[in-house]
């Protein structure tokens, strides 16, 4: 039979029959790359589950069984999988190098081997190097095998032989197939390599692990499908060079894609951070100005974090301006409210915004303390001890209501906060016993109730 080609983007995955110059799904210019399909899988298309395995079965007929879920002994990552990984799904792990996702990886495995029989494929250590690391994880289950090979076609047959319950590959830009003249990495070989491992657990419901590398844009490198592909999408963040790691779900098929897992790394591993907002405030400067408590939600957890800000003197021209764990736009964006609306004259001023631990604050209840912080090294006077805030920040300097207001007070207090600044809106009553609330109506208000 002929063999087939067809062209495909480097960039986006997209696929085409003829050549183009510009890619027509993203527009880049010179991605376009022939690839040679084998004469079998082009009959069966690349994507293509078996020929007449399928057919269309009523809803009501089709047997679901128990949503059984491997538990990894490790409470943060579970609750992040929405109370462990279902069987036969397909999770991708992605982080910056050495974040710590292998080391999570093969930590999930002591616990995991105890039901279930697990294979984890590296591509990218050796099997002494595994080891090492295993015994710097006090991991020694018997029951755990390792596969250090590239190879796809290999891997799945070890994988066949075995029959493990649960596969870990890490990861998927090492891994690659023969019959494909791209490189290991390329979009075409993860794609593809990646259906071969989805075609094999939705099969065999075999749950697979795999890792993903990330970008210089902080995204999954490989094409997008890699990650409509898998039923769960965690990413694994934080500063390598802070303790601090976060695990967050940004698609999950199984469970709610707001809850983080903290954790911290050390030289055994990865610990759990029972306390979140504890080990954040760990160190927290007593009377120095430009520090502000901030109570953010995380999933239905509440998590205090200390915003740190630093107003200097602009010494050339343009002021500078940086972002560590908020958004820039938004930080330059409460720049101009402080200077429109609460008088601030910021303009001839360097400013720099951090959150300690390395935890990053996307949320909207974050502005009130990024605000209260810059306000505070500017004039250079510290906010009173025990004091924190939460709240949204409109355009015109109002401060708008947030959600769970109560579980951020509840958290304020069990830490030791007397005070809370924050919007006008309803709580309960019985909170006012616990602490001092403060509510008030715009930006301007809150600076001048605590400066
Ligand atoms: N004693 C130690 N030896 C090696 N690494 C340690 C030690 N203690 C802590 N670590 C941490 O473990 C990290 C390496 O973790 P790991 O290899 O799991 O990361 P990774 O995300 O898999 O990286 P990569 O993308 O390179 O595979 C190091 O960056 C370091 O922060
Ligand atoms: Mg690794």
């Amino acid at each position: 039979m002929k063999q087939k080609s067809v062209y495909l983007c480097s960039d986006c995955g997209y696929e085409s029959p003829k050549w183009f110059g510009k890619c027509p799904s993203c527009g880049a210019w010179n991605t376009m790359s022939e690839f040679k399909i084998q004469p079998e899988s082009a009959a069966r298309g690349t994507n293509s589950f078996p020929r007449g395995a399928s057919r269309p079965v009523p809803l009501s007929e089709i047997e679901s069984g128990d949503e059984a879920r491997f538990h990894s002994g490790i409470g943060e990552l579970d609750r992040v999988l929405g109370g462990g990984a279902v069987h036969g799904s397909f999770v991708l792990v992605g982080g910056e190098p050495g974040i710590g996702k292998s080391t999570l990886l093969l930590q999930m495995c002591q616990e995991m081997c105890r039901n279930a029989k697990v294979l984890y494929v590296s591509g990218e250590e050796s099997l002494r190097q595994i080891k090492l690391r295993a015994a710097r994880l006090q991991i020694s289950s018997p029951e755990l095998y390792i596969l250090s090979e590239t190879d796809m076609e290999q891997i799945i047959q070890e994988t066949e032989q075995m029959e493990p319950d649960i596969l870990i590959v890490d990861s998927i830009q090492t891994v690659y197939k023969r019959d494909l003249t791209a490189a290991p990495g390329g979009t075409t070989q993860i794609k593809e390599c990646a259906m071969s491992l989805m075609q094999y657990a939705k099969n065999k419901n075999v749950t697979i692990f795999i890792v993903g590398h990330v970008n210089k844009e902080g995204t999954l490198a490989g094409p997008k499908i890699l990650e409509h592909m898998v039923d769960c999408v965690l990413y694994f963040e934080g500063e390598t060079t802070g303790p601090f790691r976060c695990l967050r779900a940004a698609k999950n098929r199984y469970g709610s894609t707001n809850e983080i897992g903290v954790f911290e790394m050390s030289d055994h591993g990865l610990l759990e951070v029972n306390n979140p907002s504890a080990a954040m405030l760990a160190g927290h400067p007593q009377g120095a100005s430009g520090n502000c408590i901030a109570c953010v939600m995380e999933g239905s957890r509440p998590l205090l974090a200390e915003v740190q800000a630093l107003a200097a003197k602009t010494q050339f021209g343009v002021p500078r301006r940086t972002a560590a764990g908020v958004d820039y736009n938004r930080m330059v964006l409460l720049l101009a409210i402080l200077e429109k609306r609460c008088g601030f004259f910021l303009s001839s001023s360097d400013v720099y915004v951090n959150v300690v631990g390395g935890m990053r604050l996307d949320e909207p209840a974050v502005d009130l303390p990024m605000v209260l912080a810059i306000a505070s090294s500017f004039r250079d006077k510290p906010l009173p001890e025990g004091v924190m805030g939460f709240g949204e920040i409109g355009l015109t300097g109002e401060l708008r209501a947030v959600s769970g207001a109560a579980q951020r007070i509840n958290e304020a207090y069990r830490l030791g906060f007397h005070t809370c600044i924050m919007p006008m809106q309803d709580i309960d009553e019985t909170l006012t016993k616990k602490m001092n609330i403060v509510r008030v109506r715009t930006a301007a208000d809150a600076i001048r109730a605590v400066l």
